[in-house]
């Protein structure tokens, strides 16, 4: 008997672990046998390739770690031809335990977005899309889309009205806003089948003997275990005010930590900056959230969304 089985909308997991987008490459087949995740999330991609900002781009601070990626990566183009049939052939390989694929993507603009998606409609071997509306907009002079309920809202509808395929609609969330329910819901609004959150909260540290920032661009996004209490504080507010199901990150390095998150209102969790400090910490939550199930004679949709129901008693 499988307790750890899960859903989004409409992918059906097998357990409820995946990895978070950009901390997680094909190279980590080396590793482990990748279809043991539930799902599988791509780095994001766009609609050209992208260089990425200049180093040093990664800086450790207590408990967590601040990046600016800049969102370096081929292109739609060359994740088609290279990327995806490498994934495919992994997570396709094994027809009895197969794991579904999802890709990421961004757009600085609603027409790249459409076209990423329009592009990738095209080709097969695919479960659904990770909208990371974190991007910057340009058609509202950089503030980026996912801090603008009328953008995400409409940029959602858009999407989903050039959605062909059955694929899921997944929009991810970024928590650097004045109220994460107001978005969440714009997306629901707009038609998207479940919500991503939380991505990197913006943050900077700066060197006290020069003055310098660490980042070279000044600031990145924040990751990792300081980020958790904020991360499981928006999916229960999500949670409670959407009726949308929630693919949740921000922190997670143990079984506990996923726990909280289910308890909160997760269907799935996401392992980001954990995987740099442990490769293979997705394997090891998996079987000991299993052993927890077991040992206590759970499933695992019956601690989903529990904290709300004691709650509101
Ligand atoms: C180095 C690095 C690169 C990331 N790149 C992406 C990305 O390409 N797209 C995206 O949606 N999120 C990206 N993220 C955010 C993560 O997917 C995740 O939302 C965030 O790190 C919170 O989870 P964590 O604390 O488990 O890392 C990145 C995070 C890190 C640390």
């Amino acid at each position: 008997m499988n307790r750890l089985k899960t859903q989004l909308a409409k992918i059906k997991m097998k357990n409820p672990v995946t990895v978070a987008s950009g901390t997680f490459g094909i190279e980590f087949a080396e590793l482990f046998d990748l279809t043991c995740l539930g799902v599988v999330v791509t780095k994001t991609i766009t609609l050209e390739p992208k260089a990425g900002n200049h180093p040093p781009r990664l800086y450790e601070t207590p408990s967590g770690l601040l990046n600016s990626i800049g969102l370096q990566n081929p292109g739609v183009e060359i994740f088609i031809k290279e990327s995806l049939p490498d994934y495919r052939k992994i997570l396709e390989d094994n027809p009895d335990n197969p794991t579904p694929l999802v890709v990421s993507f961004s757009g600085a603009t609603i027409r790249e977005f459409i076209n990423v998606l329009q592009r990738l409609e095209e080709v097969s071997g695919i479960a659904g899309y990770e909208v990371n509306v974190s991007c910057p907009n340009v058609e509202k002079e950089g503030l980026s889309f996912g801090v603008d309920s009328e953008a995400v809202y409409r940029l959602t509808k858009e999407l989903k009205e050039n959605l062909k395929t059955d694929r899921e609609l997944i929009i991810k969330l970024t928590p650097n806003v004045t109220d994460i329910v107001e978005i969440a819901q714009a997306a629901e609004e707009g038609g998207c089948d479940s919500l991503a959150l939380i991505n990197t909260l913006i943050g900077m540290a700066i060197d006290w003997q020069t003055g310098n920032p660490f980042i070279k661009r000044g600031f990145g996004g924040l990751s990792g275990p300081a980020i958790k209490p904020v991360a499981v504080y928006n999916v229960f507010k999500v949670s409670q005010n959407t009726q949308l199901p929630i693919l949740a990150m921000g922190g997670i390095a143990t079984w506990q930590d996923a726990l909280e998150f289910f308890y909160a209102g997760a269907n799935a969790v996401a392992i980001g900056t954990g995987n740099f400090i442990n490769p293979l910490s997705t394997l090891e939550i998996i079987d000991r959230l299993a052993e927890f199930l077991e040992s206590k004679q759970l499933d695992l949709q019956s601690i989903i969304g529990k904290t709300g129901k004691l709650l509101n008693q």
